[in-house]
């Protein structure tokens, strides 16, 4: 069964086409490569030892997107393809609003041309905000977003539903994940932030490798037990299978149907918590320092998970502990690879 998986070479793309191969399904990968390596398509090949489809094209080029329909009997397509860095997305707005919204509305458009009816799209527990009530579920009030990416998502949502509501025959599961972290436990493949990372883990990763001096941490005031920021870390490789899930589960789908569903572990971690965490299974301590609070941070968010078990039998396997292990030994590798490169130069 051939898969369209678009952004496939990126973080949570590799590990979902992995996944997918895995359980038998034949990936077709599209990525532009805007955010992601070509190495990552070979890392992918020895890790399922087979050859994998890909397309370097972009999801909003309605042409060569058609001509990728045309070649292959698709019967499913997992979207992925996106910007995501929050802060970018304020001083360029425009950047996120045209490629998350207008990949959508492409991939909807050629989906209905050629009668491809089964769509994972993937969403983000940023739909919330900061939810009065812990841990979230999927009934929780969509609040306003704090960014233009937080708002690309919400919008694809209401684009989702509304072309289900104009009785289009069409299957989707949009996922909200919560935090995504940590990599294959091969270390072929993981997160690979261009410059300074925004997100946690590849900071502490990179300040325990030498990358940078100190991580700072965003915050120490906030109302909860010791002061910093709760989030529902989920190792990739759970959040890669809960997408074959709901593949799984839209075969079984017809007609015009949506669904929502948290994917994290149902667990909050502080950061100083996801700190003493690493520093345990890597074995170093880590250098870091208590700064400002950082704009547009919720104060804490953790999935309730339930539904995800209940509808997709999907529930995470992974501990925090594993997925920080994976993604030491990630950062370890990627950075034997960039010295064997400069040495080879
Ligand atoms: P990523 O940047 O690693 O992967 C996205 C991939 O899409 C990249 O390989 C990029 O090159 C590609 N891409 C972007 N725009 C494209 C376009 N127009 N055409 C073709 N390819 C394009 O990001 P990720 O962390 O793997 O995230 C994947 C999806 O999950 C995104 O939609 C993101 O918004 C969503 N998400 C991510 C997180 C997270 O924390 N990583 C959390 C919630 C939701
Ligand atoms: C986690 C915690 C920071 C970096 C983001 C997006 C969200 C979703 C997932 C896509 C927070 C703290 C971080 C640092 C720190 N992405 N932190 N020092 O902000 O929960 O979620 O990624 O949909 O939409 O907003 O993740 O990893 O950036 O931060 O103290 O250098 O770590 O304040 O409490 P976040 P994160």
């Amino acid at each position: 069964m051939q898969i369209l998986v678009t952004g496939g070479l990126g973080f949570i793309g590799s590990h979902t086409v992995v996944a997918l191969a895995e359980q038998g399904f034949t990936p077709i990968i599209v990525d532009n490569l805007s955010n992601s390596e070509l190495f990552i398509k070979e890392r992918i090949e020895r890790i399922i030892n087979k050859k994998v489809v890909f397309y370097q094209a972009d999801c909003n080029d309605y042409v060569a997107m058609e001509k990728i329909f045309q070649k292959h009997a698709l019967q499913g397509v997992i979207h992925f393809a996106a910007y995501k860095a929050v802060g970018e997305s304020i001083t360029e707005p425009l950047k996120y609003y045209e490629n998350n919204l207008f990949s959508l509305i492409t991939l909807l458009k050629i989906m209905q041309n050629f009668s491809v009816q089964k769509l994972v799209f993937s969403s983000s527990c940023t739909v919330y905000g900061q939810a009065e009530k812990l841990p979230v579920d999927e009934n929780n009030a969509v609040l306003p977003a704090f960014s233009p990416y937080g708002n690309t998502k919400q919008i694809c949502e209401e684009i989702l539903r509304d072309v289900i509501a104009s009785q289009v025959l069409l299957q989707v599961i949009s996922l909200r994940y919560f935090n995504p972290i940590g990599a294959h436990p091969s270390a072929l493949i993981g997160e690979l932030p261009r410059g300074v990372p925004n997100n946690l883990v590849p900071y502490i990763t990179q300040t325990a490798i030498g990358k940078r001096p100190f991580l700072n941490v965003f915050g120490n005031d906030y109302p909860t037990p010791d002061g910093t920021c709760i989030r529902d870390y989920i190792h990739v490789c759970d959040l890669a299978e809960a997408h074959v899930k709901a593949l799984e589960f839209l075969q079984k789908q017809n007609g015009s149907f949506i669904d929502f569903i948290n994917v994290g572990t149902g667990t909050g971690n502080s950061v100083l918590e996801v700190i003493q965490t690493f520093e345990q299974v890597s074995g170093k301590p880590l250098s870091y320092q208590f700064a400002p609070r950082r704009s547009g941070d919720v104060t804490a968010i953790y999935a309730d998970a339930q539904k995800a078990e209940k509808v997709l039998g999907w529930k995470a396997q992974r501990s925090l502990a594993d997925a920080l292990a994976d993604a030491w030994r990630w950062e370890q590798a990627i950075c034997k690879q960039t010295q064997e490169l400069e040495k080879q130069t």
